[in-house]
């Protein structure tokens, strides 16, 4: 059985805290070191299952992955052609972006490959990759309505396509360039919103030429890969529970230390700023070739506001916590243009809008979002996480503003992208504990 938490107001957040590493720059690390001519040493590997799925996937496709110490990876790269098929299935665990990706890679394989995951990956749409990659003439067969298994054959040529996505997503973007690594000819990618470019940027440094913009990928198949040092930066929606929790606990000033702050990921900050939060980014730097530094938050009353629809993809994992910073805001806060919140761990709008709802909130649902009806005194209550990591930890942070005890069940799957948040949650001043 999953385990528990018990959360409920705690002290004010305060100190410094370095969260884990980035969970999209670490699939794409063993993925692109694999496929590398050489050896490359990975810093900062977020020790999460999602991760940690990716890597047991490419050693069963014959890479040699030493680990010296925690967060550190030695990836022994087998060249772009260089993995071998296994009849055994590939297991994703519970990690769209590890299926969605490896989708495109695996497609371009002379061998068959079959993806599975766990219950709640089971559950979500793949034809968002398996529909263009076929375009491009991939092999996929998935179950009845799209789902997972995905059974991939080998051995067929790709050919690069000029594809315009409707859906603002990194992973299928970054699926179809995976798979025109392998494609003959170009292989262009339009988006409707820009999504986060680590395929590309990663790619980039491990010298496959390759032309990005905002909304915009172009590649050619037929080049190399060349193993490289890859630094992953602390992940900014690991860091977003923190930057709500501090922002509505009267008291805190907390430090989060070198945070990545990719353009492409950091809506939450213009979106809390315009609510009226404290937040202030100090020793600018850069790490591996990302941009990071660490986020000052101090606590701040918030209103409501519309969520500009521009930030939505800038956003997208951090709605299951500004919903929370929503509920303490004065007065109502309006997500639209947010549909692909239904099809994430869970329907991010339905469990967040329950669970608030059991606390007292007023949430209305609309297909593509919600209004928040905030500043109401939130209440005892019990929620589960549906299986879903950030929804655990998003009413973790709405527990330290209610007025009793919050049970939180089904919390085990916080391990996939989060390990430690508990005892680092506690540590910062949460009120938490295993039930
Ligand atoms: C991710 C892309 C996003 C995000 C997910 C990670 C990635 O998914 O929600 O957590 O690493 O490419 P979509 O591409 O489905 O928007």
């Amino acid at each position: 059985m999953s385990a528990s938490w018990i959360a409920s107001r705690g002290g004010p957040l305060r100190g410094e805290l370095v969260v884990p590493g980035d969970k999209s720059i670490s699939h794409r690390s063993i993925m692109l070191a694999s496929l590398a001519d050489g050896v490359s040493r990975i810093e900062g590997f977020l020790e999460g299952e999602d991760a940690r799925a990716t890597e047991a996937i490419f050693r069963q496709l014959g890479v040699r992955i030493d680990v010296p110490s925690e967060g550190v990876r030695i990836v022994h790269g087998v060249g772009i052609d260089g993995l071998r098929g296994t009849s055994e299935a590939l297991d994703c665990g519970n990690a769209g972006t590890g299926m969605r990706l490896l989708a495109g890679l695996l497609a371009g394989q002379s061998f068959d490959s079959v993806l599975v995951g766990d219950e709640s990956l089971s559950k979500r749409p793949m034809r968002r990759v398996t529909v263009p990659l076929a375009k491009m003439g991939a092999r996929i067969d998935t179950a009845e309505g799209g789902l997972p298994p995905l059974r991939i054959h080998g051995g067929t040529a790709l050919q690069g396509i000029d594809f315009a996505s409707e859906i603002a997503s990194a992973q299928v973007k970054s699926a179809m360039l995976l798979a025109g690594l392998y494609a003959r000819g170009t292989t262009v990618v339009h988006e409707p919103h820009p999504t986060r470019d680590y395929t590309e940027r990663m790619l980039k440094a491990l010298g496959w030429p390759i032309e990005f913009s905002p909304g915009y990928a172009k590649l050619e198949g037929g080049h190399r890969l060349s193993a490289a040092d890859i630094v992953v930066p602390a992940d900014f929606s690991s860091a977003a529970f923190f930057i709500v929790a501090a922002t509505l606990v009267p008291g805190s000033e907390l430090r989060l230390k070198r945070v990545g702050i990719n353009p492409r990921r950091t809506g939450l900050l213009h979106v809390l700023r315009a609510m009226g939060a404290d937040i202030r980014e100090e020793n600018a730097g850069e790490q591996g070739g990302e941009p990071v530094c660490d986020l000052v938050v101090r606590h701040a009353p918030l209103r409501g506001i519309e969520v500009p629809v521009e930030h939505v993809a800038d956003m997208i994992d951090e709605f299951p916590v500004l919903f929370v910073a929503a509920a303490c805001a004065q007065g109502r806060t309006v997500v639209r243009g947010a549909a692909e919140l239904r099809v994430k761990e869970s329907d991010r709008i339905a469990t967040m809008a329950d669970g608030l709802r059991t606390l007292g909130v007023q949430v209305d649902e609309t297909a593509d979002g919600a209004t928040i009806h905030g500043g109401a005194v939130m209440g005892a209550g019990a929620i589960g996480s549906h299986g879903d990591h950030r929804i655990a930890m998003s009413f973790a942070v709405a527990a330290q503003l209610s007025s009793g005890d919050l049970r939180i069940d089904d919390v085990d799957n916080v391990a996939t992208s989060f390990p430690g948040f508990d005892n680092l949650a506690r540590t910062s001043g949460f009120g938490l504990r295993a039930l």
